[in-house]
Formats: structure tokens, C-alpha cells, sequence
């Protein structure tokens, strides 16, 4: 499963792409205002840092709007992934993004049959938010199973981005059900490193090593 970092923050995308442990990144509306930069130039500087997809969200609800927004938007870089509504006027916009080979993500997915829909519409990514439908006491596992299994019963090629991903149980849910990509804010990705048995484990070799008073270099 690839790791997708859920940020804005520059500085939090350049440490996880130090440490090998980012394929890519995903942004919202929501995670741009938080970080107070202009959009289109955190985008290209994002673009600049990382050579995997980068996600960038229109703010257009109209297919008109959609198109312009994300043709200008995909004039950044490369890489930059056009991010769209899990809308009818969005899965128009998706459709036309994938006939003229620009990638998409459509987000704001919630339902499997939202999910049949964005395939057939030729997303490359599909962004069902699990984290969501937790708050509401619902089940953003089952989702992500269903959407799995439809997937497979027709070998769509859409890839599963579970998205709204906020707990390293999260993410063992999500690979475990087959998502192909998880998006995570940063320090959930750290974080899954950690372990209370590394620790103390780590601690006791260090005090035993110690007292062998030997040095390997
Ligand atoms: C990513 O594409 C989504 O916008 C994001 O994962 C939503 O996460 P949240 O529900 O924690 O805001």
C-alpha cells in the first residue's frame, strides 16, 4: 500500500521525503486555508519536492468551472493530480480529465455506489473518506471492503485511496481490506514506528552493550 501524506505543511512533506516513506501527497481545500499560503504556489512547491502524485482540489461546483480550474491547475506540474467532487457535474469533469490523459482523484466519496460511478467515469483515484463515517457512528472499513470487491468483480482500474485515514489502526484496517493508498496527516505516519517494546527493548540492549565496554568502530 503506498502512503500519501494529508498536508500542506512544506516542511512536513520534505521530512517523510527524507525518510522514503512518501509516494505521494494529497491537499484539500480545508489543509490550504490551515496553511495560510497561496495555493497554486504551495502546489508547485510541493510538486518541486516530491515525484509522486500530488493532489489539487477544485473550487469550481460546475463542469465549466471544473475544466478551467483544473487545466490551469494541471499547467503547474506534471505530477499534480486534478482532485474533483464526487458530484454528477464532477464525474463529467472526470470523464473529460481522463479522455484527455490529466490524472484525477474524485473525493468526498461515501458510498460504493458513488464508487461504481467514479470508476466507470475513469478516476484514477477514488477517496472514500473513512475517518467521516466513524464520527457518524457508520462503518468506513465496510466501505472500503465494498468498494474492493466491486473493484475486482470488474477490474476497474481505479485505485482506492482511503482517505480521512486519522489512526495508525486506520491504516492497518485500510491495507489489511486492500485500499491501494492511504492518505495520512504526517505524524500518524511517523508514529506507526513506534512501538512501547522497540523502546523498552532498545533501552535494555543499550545498557547491556554498554557493559560489554566494547565499540564496533
Ligand atoms: C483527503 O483527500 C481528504 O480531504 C482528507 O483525508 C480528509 O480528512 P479529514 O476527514 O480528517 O478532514
Amino acid at each position: 500500500m503506498k502512503f500519501f501524506a494529508d498536508t500542506a505543511v512544506i516542511e512536513d512533506i520534505k521530512d517523510l521525503n527524507d525518510y522514503g516513506l512518501l509516494d505521494g501527497v494529497t491537499t484539500n481545500p480545508t489543509l490550504i486555508a490551515k496553511s495560510g499560503r497561496d495555493f497554486k504556489e504551495v502546489i508547485a512547491e510541493i510538486c518541486s519536492v516530491v515525484d509522486g502524485p500530488v493532489s489539487a482540489e477544485v473550487a469550481a461546483m460546475d463542469f465549466p468551472g471544473m475544466i478551467a480550474e483544473g487545466e490551469h491547475l494541471a499547467e503547474i506540474a506534471d505530477n499534480v493530480v486534478i482532485k474533483l467532487p464526487l458530484t454528477l457535474e464532477g464525474l463529467k469533469a472526470c470523464r473529460h480529465f481522463n479522455q484527455n490523459n490529466i490524472k484525477t482523484n474524485v473525493t468526498l466519496c461515501f458510498s460504493a455506489n458513488q464508487a461504481l460511478l467514479a470508476a466507470k467515469a475513469g478516476a484514477t483515484y477514488i477517496s472514500p473518506f473513512v475517518g467521516r463515517l466513524d464520527d457518524l457512528n457508520l462503518d468506513g472499513l465496510d466501505l472500503i471492503q465494498d468498494i474492493r470487491t466491486i473493484y475486482d468483480n470488474f477490474g476497474f482500474e481505479t485505485q482506492i485511496l482511503a482517505a480521512s485515514v486519522r489512526t495508525a489502526n486506520h491504516v492497518k484496517d485500510v491495507a489489511i481490506a486492500g485500499a491501494d493508498v492511504a492518505t495520512v496527516p504526517a505524524a500518524v505516519i511517523k508514529g506507526l514506528a513506534n512501538h512501547v517494546l522497540t523502546d523498552k527493548g532498545l533501552e535494555q540492549f543499550a545498557k547491556d552493550w554498554a557493559e560489554t565496554g566494547q565499540s564496533i568502530l
